[in-house]
């Protein structure tokens, strides 16, 4: 058995399919998620490499993981992907709709093919995997059982409500995102199925502090934590809301961003 972390939640026996599982945060996701004991598939699309040498590290730390691979972008992928985890997992408790992209397009100079990409990978896709996976989830004894624990956790971003430059696209995805969750929330509710967002603030990356040192110090100014988050503050934030102790809490969003939200903006 995965040695488990005893600070968070116990999660043993659910079945979980996290996507974007190779990028910083997915990859943050699907270790915390492996050490509150829950079995993952990791969803890759193009870093394959990435996605084995993490299924090892989970199962050399006891842990019981699966690789599954979609590009979402394609129309019809979600399905696909779903019906892959859980043949891999045996069934499905809970989907963590991470995978996204995050260019940079300022009004007058995007495309419309920039703005399509964006919404078909972070807004289509979810829409898909949802539908998808609360099919798989609402089916059988499952949803009959009141004490069940199955959900739906969408990675949105502070952008969703406060959106960065360039970033037209992406922030309206965003809210497009958390809005997509309440309105889940409410139809899904029936089957016992949550649905909420995590939306993460300033995640820390390797490069990062060189790559934009102005950005990363502004941030550290302003957030009333003076930190950057890390891959395993929003993992852990998505534990929280997968555990039977979220189990009332559904439709809503919640922040993960050092407090960055309250802060004046004058
Ligand atoms: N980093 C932050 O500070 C931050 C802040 C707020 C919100 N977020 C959100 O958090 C999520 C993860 O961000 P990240 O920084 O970890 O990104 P990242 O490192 O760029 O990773 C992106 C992940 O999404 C996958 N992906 C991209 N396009 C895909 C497609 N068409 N089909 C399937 N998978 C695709 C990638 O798969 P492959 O590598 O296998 O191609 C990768 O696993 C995103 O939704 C992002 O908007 C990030």
């Amino acid at each position: 058995m995965v040695k488990r972390d005893t600070s968070l939640p116990d999660l043993s026996g659910q079945r979980v399919l996290i996507t974007g599982a190779t990028g910083g945060l997915g990859q943050g996701i699907s270790r915390r998620f492996a050490a509150a004991g829950a079995r993952v598939a990791v969803h890759y699309r193009s870093s394959k490499a990435a996605a084995l040498t993490l299924v090892e590290e989970l199962r050399e730390a006891g842990g019981e993981a699966e690789a599954v691979h979609a590009d979402l972008s394609v129309p019809g992928s979600a399905e696909k992907l779903v019906a892959l985890a859980v043949k891999k997992l045996g069934g499905l408790d809970g989907l963590v709709n991470n995978a996204g992209i995050q260019p940079l397009a300022t009004l007058s100079e995007m495309t419309r093919a920039e703005w399509d990409a964006v919404f078909a990978t972070n807004l289509g896709a979810v829409f898909e995997l949802s539908q998808a996976a609360a099919a798989v989830m609402g089916e059988g004894d499952a949803a009959r059982d009141p004490s069940s624990n199955r959900w739906i956790t969408h990675v949105a971003s502070i952008e969703a409500s406060r959106p960065a430059a360039a970033h037209g696209h992406y922030a309206a995805a965003k809210a497009g995102l958390v809005m997509h969750a309440r309105a889940a929330a409410l139809e899904l509710g029936e089957w016992g199925i949550r649905v909420n967002t995590v939306s993460p603030g300033l995640i820390d990356r390797p490069g990062l502090e060189t790559e934009w040192a102005e950005g990363v110090e502004s941030w550290r100014a302003h957030a009333p934590l003076g930190r950057m988050g890390t891959p395993e503050d929003i993992g852990n934030a998505c534990v929280l809301l997968a555990s039977a102790g979220a189990s009332f809490i559904t439709g809503q969003d919640l922040p993960v961003d050092g407090g960055m939200l309250v802060t004046p903006g004058w």
